[in-house]
């Protein structure tokens, strides 16, 4: 018999029909008239409650059906006349998949987000993550389609590479192993060669696609990647991963205003594809896990973003600090700013996202356009409530002189950018990209308050268990 998910059972597509629905339990309550089985099956964050009469099966069997356990249930699809639920199954044959001992880690209601991440392997089965990975979903759809309908091409970049796109420094580097399996056997000496290169070279797991992004854009006119990160940052925060999926479009002949303007009409467009695509998930988690996440969404919808100077910022933040606004990293000039000042800015002057623009050159990376002061660039940073930067992105330094002389500048080795410097040696173009960060945009449509729980599986210092 075929299938019937439980999102379209919900629905009551064959209502009064015979249907199989699988899942898992998330309920059992019994008694000696009727016994109720909640079963999800991860299609939507709604249960589909199975109706049982006791008298009809065998009690002890019955009984052993606790919640985690797998099961295959017959039944008729009817009108439910409970509340709560407009359709239920009044349950013929139930199959047993799987039971579920009484250890189970995520039998327990309400247990803490941190509790949970210990057991990220099982975690997926509750309420919450199954909401929060549905939407990570459709949101990878959303990024898709944006850039198909607006004619980027997608563009896969290496995460092996042997350059440092940001020039931070933070990288993992590859090491080849050598492990001679033959010699593994019981009682043979084992051999492991550990070799510091990458057969002769020392390569690198990217921190960024930006600079293979570029090859790409100023080829085919416009290009977006989508794909793993890593970053060997110690940063221990509820925003940092050091492994993390990056959005980077990038795009000839595209300038600072249209580079703003790209960069708010993205993240709209996937506030909005996760309100109209989400709904029952973006309800529960405003219910259950913040009560402004919708209120939230849809004044983004609504509002133009800020689009502030670097200097302009840090003239609100020095006034606030002498109004008696308490910051423990001191503002002036030229800092790099702390999450606690874009936060300040965003959440209490604003109220609204900024487009951080024209920030010092000392504080970016070598690639952005130099502006006609000698010490800013043409980089943008989009600062989200809650979340801090979510985008960072910049035009591009076009000229080749100027490129280089920021390269010698920064002392970073002329070897590994040969081919990048080509772009510009051979019929340079304006361009401009941004990366934005996967997970902080999950972050933010979900209204979760650690990275860890919008990936599947976590990758931050000391934690790569599974
Ligand atoms: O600001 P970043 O470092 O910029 C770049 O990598 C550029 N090459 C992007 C470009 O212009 N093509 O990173 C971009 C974004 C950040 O704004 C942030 O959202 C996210 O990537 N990000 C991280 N997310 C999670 N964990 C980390 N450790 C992150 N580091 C950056
Ligand atoms: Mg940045």
């Amino acid at each position: 018999m075929k299938r019937t998910k439980v999102v379209s059972a919900l629905k009551g597509t064959d209502l009064g029909k015979e249907v199989n629905v699988k899942g898992w339990v998330r309920f059992h309550r019994t008694s000696k008239a009727v016994d109720f089985i909640a079963v999800n099956d991860g299609s939507t964050i709604n249960n589909i409650q199975v109706v049982v009469s006791p008298s009809d099966f065998d009690p002890d069997t019955l009984k052993k059906i606790t919640i985690g356990s797998c099961i295959s249930v017959i039944g008729t699809l009817v009108k439910s006349k409970g509340k709560g639920q407009a359709y239920e199954i009044q349950c013929k044959s139930i199959e047993i998949y799987g039971l579920c001992p009484s250890d189970y880690p995520m039998q327990k209601k309400g247990q803490s987000f941190e509790y949970m991440r210990k057991y990220a392997h099982l975690r997926l089965r509750t309420n919450t993550f199954g909401a929060v990975f549905r939407i990570r979903h459709h949101l990878a759809m959303a990024i898709h389609k944006y850039f198909d309908e607006h004619g980027f091409y997608y563009f896969n970049t290496p995460l092996l590479t042997s350059s440092d796109a940001e020039g931070a420094g933070d990288m993992f580097q590859v090491t080849t192993l050598d492990i001679d399996h033959d010699k593994i056997k019981p009682g043979a000496e084992g051999k492991t060669d550990y070799s510091e290169d990458f057969f002769g070279k020392k390569v690198n797991l990217t921190v960024s696609g930006q600079l293979e992004g570029e090859l790409g854009a100023t080829a085919l006119g416009a290009i977006y990647t989508f794909g793993p990160t890593f970053r060997a940052e110690n940063s221990n925060t509820p925003r940092h991963l050091a492994e993390f999926w990056m959005i980077e479009p990038e795009i000839a002949f595209l300038d600072m205003t249209g580079l703003m303007d790209l960069e708010e009409d993205f993240i709209k467009f996937c506030v909005k594809y996760a309100l109209d695509h989400c709904q029952d998930d973006l309800a529960f988690l405003n219910k259950m896990i913040d009560k402004g996440l919708l209120e939230r969404l849809q004044s983004v919808l609504k509002e133009d973003f800020v689009r502030l100077p670097y200097t302009e910022g840090i003239k609100i933040l020095e006034e606030a600090a002498k109004n008696g606004h308490h910051f423990d990293n001191p503002v002036s000039w030229g800092i790099d700013l702390a999450s606690e000042h874009e936060r300040y800015l965003v959440e209490n002057h604003f109220k609204r996202p900024v487009i951080m623009t024209d920030y010092p050159k000392d504080i970016k990376a070598f690639y952005m356009k130099i502006n006609e002061d000698d010490k800013t660039v043409q980089g943008t940073d989009v600062l989200f409530p809650q979340i801090g930067e979510i985008i960072g992105g910049s035009v591009r330094e076009a000229d080749y002189d100027k490129l280089l002389s920021e390269i010698h500048r920064r002392h970073i080795p002329m070897k590994d950018m040969w081919w990048y410097l080509d772009t510009r040696k051979y019929g340079s173009c304006p361009h401009a990209g941004f990366g934005l960060g996967f997970e902080r945009l999950v972050l933010f449509i979900t209204g979760m308050q650690n990275i860890r729980d919008v990936i599947p599986f976590p990758r931050t210092p000391k934690n790569v268990e599974f």
